[in-house]
């Protein structure tokens, strides 16, 4: 697991360095106070917190904390990304729901590579609300940060953007969790607090339990849902939170339980997962047929078997899914704990009061790749301008002639889905967020209100390589 930092006033150091990931051969990585993945940073709502950043990879960089909402110099915008051996220093109060938030790197057309290289973690804001529920904590508490990479076939982490891969998104061969492929953990008799990050470039997961067996989801994006949920599987795209209740006591000690993930997207990534090379993806994207999941990121669970290989099967037995991590059953019962049957108070205003609707179509610009409204990013233009205070209602519209899934992540606010065209909103997607996903031919609206301090702030394209490539847009709250 990620080192905690539990402080107001740190250091967090950017380095370049090499690691052995996976294989023997060393890759090249970044690491955050010498850490991958970067350390979780820990904190009560209320406090403020003074970061002092220091790049020192051979890039230009800033980091964005992800789904917190701070002021716009104290946000990550490409703009104020700082040259190597500089520092960036961030002063800013934490006054917001306890969830699951995280953060990354965000300089234009280098957050892809940096998060891909390591670079990235949670961001855990914790409150009383959520304290007086009693859930699961300490060693039953595990942040998890799944992420697919490229390895080749001496175990060297690759990053070779072509074309194509700024078209589709980077896609990787091997499921790391917390850097670390196919990880194993003792676990008690108990109920463990799961808290789910998909830190992926591109690649859209669908997680589950090897034996099928239900779990609870208690919060998303933004925090707590007002009630738990049960489910079996939870799909997440780049940059989505899950937390997760899993009650381990249904298990006897010795026995395993694997955590699975099945890719939903993916073009030249799909071939690899399968023969390890990077040919043929643009066939499987063309043909069509054969890959639901990719027509729609929310489609489950078809026409994607086997599409994970056997390299990373280590033991499954069903299909498409790889195991991403073995939960071994250690020990007996320690605590009691019992599920609550309410969360959180119900706080969401209400649509019809919305002041207006803004349109957002998702495009994709011939030989260029997708883009925002037609255009792509521009680091001082301002695409959209919103009267602080607003009550908005953005609506997401996926037309592209691909068929593409699109996370889409506004900064600086956290929103109420209100509908997708293409189906129900999953349990997950029904609290607070920050990032949705935009299915293929589909339109998602989202109800947000912009109290953030006025200026400038960027809403993307959560797939990495989209974003790099220039699906991002700024707004500014004036
Ligand atoms: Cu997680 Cu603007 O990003
Ligand atoms: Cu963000
Ligand atoms: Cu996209």
């Amino acid at each position: 697991f990620p080192e905690e930092i539990r402080a107001n006033d740190f250091e967090l150091v950017a380095e370049s360095t090499q690691k052995t990931l996976a294989g023997d051969a060393p890759s090249d990585i970044y690491t955050l106070n010498g850490a991958l993945p970067s350390p979780t940073i820990r904190i009560k709502r209320g406090q403020s917190l003074n970061i002092n950043f220091q790049n020192r990879i051979t890039q230009e960089s800033i980091l964005h904390w992800h789904g917190l909402i701070v002021p716009p110099a104290m946000d990550g915008h490409p703009k104020d990304a700082v040259q190597p051996g500089q520092n960036y220093n961030y002063r800013f109060n934490v006054d917001q729901r306890a969830g699951t938030y995280w953060y990354h790197p965000h300089p234009d057309q280098l957050t892809g590579p940096q998060v891909y290289r390591g670079l990235g973690g949670f961001f855990i804001v914790e409150d009383d609300e959520e304290q007086a529920l009693g859930l699961p904590s300490g060693d039953r508490e595990l942040p998890l940060i799944v992420q697919d990479k490229q390895f080749n076939s001496s175990g060297q982490l690759t990053y070779n953007i072509g074309r194509m891969d700024r078209m589709m998104g980077f896609f990787g061969n091997t499921l790391l969790v917390n850097g670390r492929p196919a990880p194993y953990h003792k676990v008690s008799t108990n109920w463990h607090r799961l808290r789910l990050l998909n830190g992926s470039n591109a690649r859209i997961l669908d997680f589950s339990f090897s034996d099928g067996h239900a779990f609870h989801v208690i919060g998303g994006d933004g925090g707590l849902l007002e009630q738990p949920h049960e489910i079996s599987s939870v799909m997440l795209a780049p940059g989505e939170r899950a937390d997760l209740l899993v009650d381990f006591s249904r298990y006897e000690k010795g026995q395993k339980v694997r955590m699975q993930a099945e890719a939903q997207n993916g073009g030249g990534g799909m071939m690899d997962m399968m023969d390890g090379n990077r040919n043929g993806g643009m066939m499987d994207m063309m043909d069509g047929n054969r890959n639901g999941g990719m027509m729609n990121g929310r489609q489950s669970r078809r026409g994607m078997q086997g599409m994970m290989g056997d390299r990373d099967r280590r033991g499954s037995t069903s299909g498409g899914e790889a195991d991403i991590l073995e939960f071994r059953i250690a020990k007996e019962k320690q605590e009691e704990f019992e599920l609550p049957g309410r969360l959180a108070k119900r706080s969401y205003p209400d649509a019809s009061a919305a002041d207006r609707s803004r349109r957002i179509n998702l495009t994709m610009e011939m030989m260029q790749g997708p883009a925002i409204n037609g255009k792509f990013f521009e680091m001082m233009r301002v695409d959209q301008k919103v009267p602080q205070g607003a009550l908005e209602v953005w609506e997401f519209t996926n037309n592209t002639m691909m068929p593409m899934p699109h996370p889409m992540h506004i900064h600086a606010t956290q929103f109420n889905v209100l509908e997708r065209s293409g189906g129900e909103l999953s349990p997950h997607e029904r609290g607070w967020k920050d990032t949705v996903l935009v299915g293929a031919g589909e339109t998602v609206r989202v109800l947000t209100k912009f109290d953030a301090p006025k200026g400038l702030y960027v809403f993307h394209c959560h797939n990495l390589e989209h974003e790099d490539n220039g699906m991002m847009a700024n707004f500014e709250i004036t």
